[in-house]
This record gives structure tokens, C-alpha cells and sequence, in this order.
């Protein structure tokens, strides 16, 4: 049972507490407050950002606003008003006094949080499939000069699977990564995994960022996704990794949130690439997919490349543009993941997805609610948009 604060806490001494601008401290061991200090004169505001509970003392002061380290919301270090144009959107603000070289804080907030009302990114809406044939979508990652335009081993392939989709009466939908502007994941993960947040933060803060292209057909329209690659290096290509760390977001939400965003979907792959390593690509595309929550047929990739000793890349332009065979494998498969996707649509395969993806044996410790100060016992849920 958590004991009463008393109405005034000590959180240190001002001579140390001076030395740095900004700090996260603890009112009873376990209220956040977020204390600054301009020119020898403290503040205290909460430690828990409106959006989604970022640790607002560890973060930086900009002038007079402590800038959340997790999405860079502001707050006034002394009112906890918002940045102009969002004054109303508010943390609560603390009495501070010093007494004998020791900082004392009022326990009790003297204003109260308030949030603002944002309308939720268009993303962040439930995921409900609407009737209708099979969806396929072909994501291609190969790079090319924009304005001329070269063949490409694997962009041939994945047309071939698209045009087999149309012909089995499904409706498809191509992505090209190069025609899209996004940015590289920024690794909010990386500060915590409640500061990755579904859509991607990145999504929310930028409107001119296209990722959202992609997450809208992923998550919102595809049954099943075909994605296709060039080998570079031994791996996919660099467009490749640079849209999946994008989607790291939609696999963090299994693990803190438990929430399938991912239902009902195949995947299968196109590799091709003058060079070998093709099994540790498909390993990769694989595990990555799956980890999103895929699904996948007998079979989930075609492949192609002539070997380490094969530098004639015209020869082996030449052969895929060719080869019925491939362009065979590329309607197969597509007709492959099209089967099941139909057994999955149709119920025939589990659609009860295991607790958070089954990714983590372990209790993970994630809460979705984050608990303010006594007094003011609102929470800050971790799904909003900005
Ligand atoms: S800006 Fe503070 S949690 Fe997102």
C-alpha cells in the first residue's frame, strides 16, 4: 500500500540540484517530477509527458520548455503550459521551495494536467478487413536512376505475380520503395519500447514522410504481400532494410501492447541477385515477416542467381527476361499465397493469435497505463496520436 507524501518532500540539496538544468527526481521513490534550474532558480513540473507518459526530466530545456526526449512535446518548466498554439495542453506544475540548501517540492500538484484533444492519426484506426476478393500487394525494393528507368531482374518477377494475382480475380496493388519518401527508422525503440508507438512516431510527427503508404496497404488492405528484392552484398537491399526498420512499430505492438495489427496475412518473397545467398536472404525476409505476424505458404520464395563466378550481368538480365520457367515460379507462388489466404480468411487456419505473438515466453513487465502523482490520478494511455 503506498504511504501518504508528506506535503513538502526534500529531493536534495540546491547546491548539487543547481549544477544541472534539467533532472528527473522522485517525490516517496516513485512520483516522477521533472526539476529544472535557471540561473539558481528551481521548477517543478510532472515528470510524465501528455502523450505517451515520456520521462519529461530526462529530457532538455529549450529557453523555458522542457522538451520530452521521446517525441519532443514542450512544456513550461514552471507554468507545465504547452508550447504556444497548445497551452492547453498541460502537465501539473509544483511549488518549489529552498530551505537550508535543500529543495523542497509540494507533493500535491498546484494545477492540473490536462490534455488536449488530438484527432487520431487516420492509421491508428481498427483494423477490419471489408468484403471483397483477395488483395494482393507487391512491394518492390530495388533501387534505379529516377528518370531512367533500367530492367530489373526482380521488379520482372514481381509483375509477373501481380499480373497472375489479376488473373486469378484478385485485386492488387504495386508499391515501388524508390518512389516513396520516407525516412530512416530513428530508433525511438532504442530510448523504450513505449516510445516506439503505433503509427510509427515518425508517421505522426511528419506529414511530408510516406511511409504511411506502406503501413496503410500492410496493415489496412493487403491479404497477402509479395515483396521482392535484389541481392546486394548477400543481403537485401538497402530499401529493403530501410522499410522494415520502419516496421518495427507494428512488431512492437505485439510485444508492449499485445495488439495484432496483423491478421490474416501471407507473405512471400522474390529474390534475385547476379550473386549467391539466396537462403540467407529468404532466412531474413522470413524471420522479419514472421515476426510481424505473417503467415506463410509451402514454399514462400522463388529465387534466382547464377553464382559467385557469374559477373556477366547482361547474360543474366538476359536469362531472367527469358526464362518461362521463373516467370512461372512468380505466378505460382502468388497462386500459392493466394490459396492460403483464402483458407485464412475462410477460417480454416487459426485466427487467434497467441498472447503477444507467442514472441516472448517471459513476463515482459509492459504497462499500457502509466500512474500520476496521488491527487491527480489520471493515467496517460500509450495509443494516441501526437
Ligand atoms: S512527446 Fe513525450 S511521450 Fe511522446
Amino acid at each position: 500500500m503506498s504511504q501518504e507524501l508528506p506535503e513538502w518532500v526534500d529531493v536534495g540539496a540546491a547546491s548539487d540540484l543547481a549544477t544541472r538544468p534539467l533532472q528527473q527526481v522522485l517525490l516517496g521513490g516513485r512520483v516522477r517530477i521533472a526539476l529544472s534550474c535557471v540561473d539558481g532558480v528551481f521548477s517543478a513540473i510532472s515528470g510524465v509527458c501528455n502523450h505517451v507518459g515520456g520521462p519529461l526530466g530526462e529530457g532538455r530545456l529549450e529557453g523555458e520548455y522542457v522538451v520530452c526526449p521521446w517525441h519532443y512535446w514542450k512544456f513550461h518548466r514552471t507554468t507545465g503550459s504547452g508550447e504556444p498554439g497548445y497551452e492547453t495542453d498541460c502537465v501539473p506544475a509544483h511549488e518549489v521551495k529552498v530551505l537550508d540548501d535543500r529543495v523542497l517540492v509540494a507533493s500535491k500538484p498546484r494545477s492540473a494536467r490536462h490534455k488536449g484533444k488530438h484527432a487520431p492519426h487516420p492509421l491508428a484506426r481498427e483494423v477490419v478487413r471489408t468484403e471483397g476478393p483477395v488483395r494482393v500487394l507487391g512491394i518492390s525494393t530495388t533501387a534505379m536512376t529516377e528518370g531512367n528507368p533500367r530492367y530489373s531482374t526482380s521488379d520482372d518477377l514481381l509483375d509477373a505475380a501481380l499480373a497472375g494475382a489479376h488473373d486469378l480475380g484478385c485485386d492488387t496493388q504495386l508499391i515501388r520503395m524508390r518512389d516513396l519518401s520516407f525516412r530512416a527508422c530513428e530508433g525511438y525503440y532504442s530510448k523504450s519500447a513505449r516510445a516506439c508507438t503505433w503509427p510509427c512516431s515518425i508517421t505522426q510527427m511528419d506529414p511530408q514522410d510516406q511511409m504511411d503508404r506502406v503501413y496503410e496497404a500492410v496493415v489496412h488492405w493487403a491479404d497477402v504481400i509479395i515483396v521482392s528484392t535484389p541481392i546486394r552484398w548477400g543481403n537485401a537491399s538497402s530499401l529493403y532494410y530501410k522499410m522494415v526498420e520502419r516496421m518495427n512499430c507494428i512488431q512492437n505492438q505485439e510485444t508492449i501492447a499485445d495488439r495484432h495489427l496483423m491478421k490474416h496475412k501471407v507473405a512471400g518473397f522474390i529474390i534475385t541477385g547476379g550473386q549467391d545467398n539466396i537462403q540467407a536472404v529468404a532466412g531474413q525476409m522470413m524471420g522479419f515477416f514472421g515476426e510481424i505476424g505473417c503467415q506463410f505458404p509451402q514454399f514462400p520464395y522463388i529465387a534466382h542467381s547464377r553464382g559467385w563466378s557469374a559477373e556477366d550481368m547482361e547474360n543474366n538480365q538476359r536469362f531472367v527476361q527469358r526464362s518461362e520457367v521463373l516467370h512461372d515460379g512468380a505466378r505460382s507462388l502468388v497462386a500459392r499465397c493466394i490459396e492460403m489466404s483464402k483458407l485464412m480468411l475462410g477460417g480454416q487456419i487459426t485466427s487467434v493469435p497467441p498472447s503477444r505473438g507467442g514472441r516472448k515466453a517471459h513476463d515482459i513487465g509492459m504497462t499500457a497505463a502509466v500512474k500520476e502523482p496521488p491527487g491527480d490520478p489520471r493515467t496517460v494511455r500509450i495509443h494516441e496520436g501526437p
